[in-house]
């Protein structure tokens, strides 16, 4: 695997970050995760804005030609089904102190790796959630490499013998533990809105561009823990991920316990603009 750091191209083995690395003592640092159809990156342009957001609110002072290097990095690994990982942080400092360091040079980080996207619907499953109390911190719409409460989350949903948590905060449902969420009620599709309390997942919007496509009524609010209780279909999506049907919630069947309607019918047209991506 080749991956790329701070200006040059290397194979992995090669590729080493100081123990002083202020994303290692103190992960302070962002990143971005796009995936890559038959080396063709999906919503480049969002991803890169999303990464120019984070790297703002965190004060990291970075300009590359992103769009060039991640195309580089997609060749010398072969083109295909990845999924590339960016991480910037802010650079090695002897001082481990707390307050930014005037001077300091940000570690620029890339790899790719391959992944497997959803190809035939019918053998997909459906995944098993559980609510658990967003503990995280009010500045969720940076993609910060910071991901110890949502490790935690993630773990606390897998030791409940379940594949995702999905994250409650006063009474209403935020995001999952590395996704955002959808709830269909009544014919109606709502998700949480943007704001400081979730991470604006570049799937979202594309799922909400579907959907309208789709003719279906759909609302930025959060749903209520009762609606997420009472769903006729609930979803999360990711970049890596697709949409995923969520049948099981705390152990109870989500609506039949079967995937519902709305989910081939939006899903179908994912794998339409996925097609269309690969195809130019
Ligand atoms: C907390 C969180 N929310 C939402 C998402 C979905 O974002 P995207 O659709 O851009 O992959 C992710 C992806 O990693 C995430 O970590």
């Amino acid at each position: 695997m080749a991956v790329y750091l701070n200006g040059a191209f290397m194979p992995v083995e090669e590729a080493q970050v100081s123990v002083l690395d202020r994303g290692f003592l103190f992960g302070d640092g962002v990143y971005e995760v796009i995936p890559v159809y038959a080396g063709k990156p999906m919503r480049l342009q969002e991803h890169l804005q999303r990464l120019q957001q984070s790297l703002n609110a965190t004060h990291l002072d970075v300009t590359e030609d992103w769009a060039v290097l991640i195309a580089d990095l997609i060749e010398l690994n072969g083109g295909g089904d990845l999924s590339v990982y960016l991480q910037v942080t802010r650079g090695a400092d002897a001082r481990r102190d707390h307050a930014l360091p005037e001077s300091i040079f940000p570690t620029i980080f890339m790899m790719a790796t391959p992944f497997t996207p959803v190809q035939d619907l019918e053998v997909v499953t459906g995944i098993k959630a559980v609510t658990v109390e967003d503990n995280r911190w009010l500045r969720c719409f940076i993609k910060s490499i910071c991901l110890q409460p949502n490790v935690l989350l993630k773990q606390q949903a897998n030791e409940a013998g379940a594949q995702d948590a999905i994250l409650v905060r006063d009474g209403v449902v935020t995001e999952a533990a590395a996704a955002n969420v959808f709830v269909i009620k009544d014919k109606v599709v709502y998700t949480a809105p943007k704001n400081d309390l979730i991470l604006a997942g570049i799937t979202r919007d594309l799922v909400l561009e579907l959907v309208r496509d789709a003719g279906l009524e759909y609302r930025e609010e959060a749903p209520s823990l009762s609606m997420l209780e009472n769903a006729n279909e609930i979803w999360v999506t990711s970049s890596t991920r697709e949409i995923v049907p969520v049948i099981e919630l705390d152990g109870k069947p989500v609506a039949n316990g079967k995937i519902g309607p709305l989910w081939y019918n939006v899903m179908q047209q994912y794998q339409v603009f996925k097609q269309q991506l690969i195809a130019g």
